[in-house]
């Protein structure tokens, strides 16, 4: 199996506290003068190019910076339709409640399969383009069996990472009828999604009309976790609720939003950090002019944290880890190097993966390219796209 030796790199971020020679101030295992050796879609190794092994073929990324490629834990990309008029009405006032998702459910619905594919295929590739090498993408503009699982099925063409939103809203068929649809979702729709689905999520929210209440969320999500799903909440979004309390209780791996957090939130999330990552979407705020959540209070109280996109037709129509990246400094207090691991350590951690978001002999070898020397430059440059998931195979420049 033919090995590869990227050489040239300025400044490694590995994220490993482990990393013999490494630089770990801040926690970032950084090594200058660097290379990597890439076998089998792995790392084989790491460290200080003048002690770097020989392979079989040399790649020169040329006095970049490298870095762990993004881990973007929580996007929605299965959809068809435009809803911009959204976007421009909150710009001047709207507020956000979560109605403006039948829009997308009706056209998800009348588009075919085919459409949809290229439509996940064109975000997915949006995304790697600026460094993000793992996504996790929902259902949930499906809402009927059909839809929600031939959601799931080209979600996991392009993802293992697929999460069953059945449980997104109550669709306008079930408005009268709120019960049934959760026995739909909880029956027959689990059945047919189950099988292209690592995860389950409910959109519980007790400030949206179209959402769920928390017992509902719970039924939900305990029949998700029976049938072998790990757990995933969107809570605590437009305002306080049992959305943290809830996705504690249940032990789910992440509760993503966290806007809106009770001191009470904030300690069962620190006492649960191993279990539970709050995972922070700052990009929905900016798109719906909402106050971007406390990251300094959640790190502070020892709670263990992730920054996604959230990329969606709704709430986020941005798939831009870096953007994310700019405003968890600018806007939320994070160091760089702290919203540098969030979205890549912390993303990985709330999906349960060790495998990723660590740049460390044994795992994928998932990195991410900065044509610049430093990952400050992520923040630095914030708007230029600099960042790019880089492609192990071949022995030509970079
Ligand atoms: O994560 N909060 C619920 N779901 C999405 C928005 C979906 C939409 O408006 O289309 C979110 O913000
Ligand atoms: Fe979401």
């Amino acid at each position: 199996m033919t090995s590869t030796i990227f050489t040239g790199i300025a400044e490694l971020v590995t994220g490993d506290a482990l990393l013999d020679g490494a630089d770990h101030s801040e926690h970032l295992g950084r090594l200058s003068d660097a290379a990597v050796v890439v076998q089998n879609g792995l790392i084989a190794w790491v460290g200080p190019a003048s002690q770097a092994p020989v392979a079989d073929q040399c790649r020169d990324v040329g006095g970049r910076a490298v870095i762990p490629g993004f881990v973007d834990s929580h996007s929605h990309l299965v959809f068809a339709g435009d809803r911009s008029q959204e976007f421009v009405a909150r710009m001047t006032g709207a507020r956000y409640d979560g109605g403006g998702i039948a829009t997308s459910v009706n056209a998800t619905r009348a588009a075919s399969d085919d459409e949809l594919r290229a439509l996940v295929a064109r975000r997915v590739a949006e995304m790697r383009a600026q460094g993000t090498t793992t996504v996790e993408i929902k259902s949930g503009y499906g809402l009927s069996v059909h839809d929600e699982a031939r959601s799931l099925r080209i979600a996991a063409e392009f993802s293992s990472e697929t999460t069953f939103l059945g449980a997104h809203v109550v669709p306008l068929e079930f408005a009268d009828s709120r019960s049934e649809y959760v026995d739909l979702i909880t029956g027959e729709m689990l059945s047919a999604c189950v099988p292209h689905a690592r995860w389950i999520d409910v959109f519980c929210e007790p400030h949206s009309s179209h959402a769920f209440t928390e017992d509902e969320a719970r039924v939900v999500l305990s029949a998700g976790r029976n049938a072998g799903l790990g757990l995933r909440v969107h809570g605590n979004q437009l305002g306080h609720g049992p959305g943290v309390r809830l996705a504690v209780e249940l032990g789910a791996a992440s509760v993503d939003h966290c806007t809106f957090l009770s001191a009470e939130d904030v300690e069962q999330l620190a006492a649960a950090s191993e279990t539970t990552v709050a995972t922070l979407l700052p990009g929905v705020e900016f798109s719906t002019r909402s106050p971007y959540p406390n990251a300094r209070r959640l790190l502070d109280a020892g709670v263990s944290i992730a920054l996604a996109s959230d990329c969606n037709p709704g709430t986020c129509y941005s798939s831009s880890i870096p953007f994310v990246l700019a405003l968890a400094v600018r806007e939320m207090s994070l160091t760089p190097a702290e919203a540098l691991l969030a979205a890549t350590y912390g993303s990985a951690k709330s999906l349960r993966r060790n495998d990723i978001g660590v740049i460390r002999a044994g795992n994928r070898a998932d990195l991410t390219v900065l044509d610049a020397p430093s990952y400050l430059h992520l923040f630095y440059r914030a708007g230029v796209p600099i960042a790019r998931a880089l492609d192990p195979v071949g022995c030509h420049g970079h």
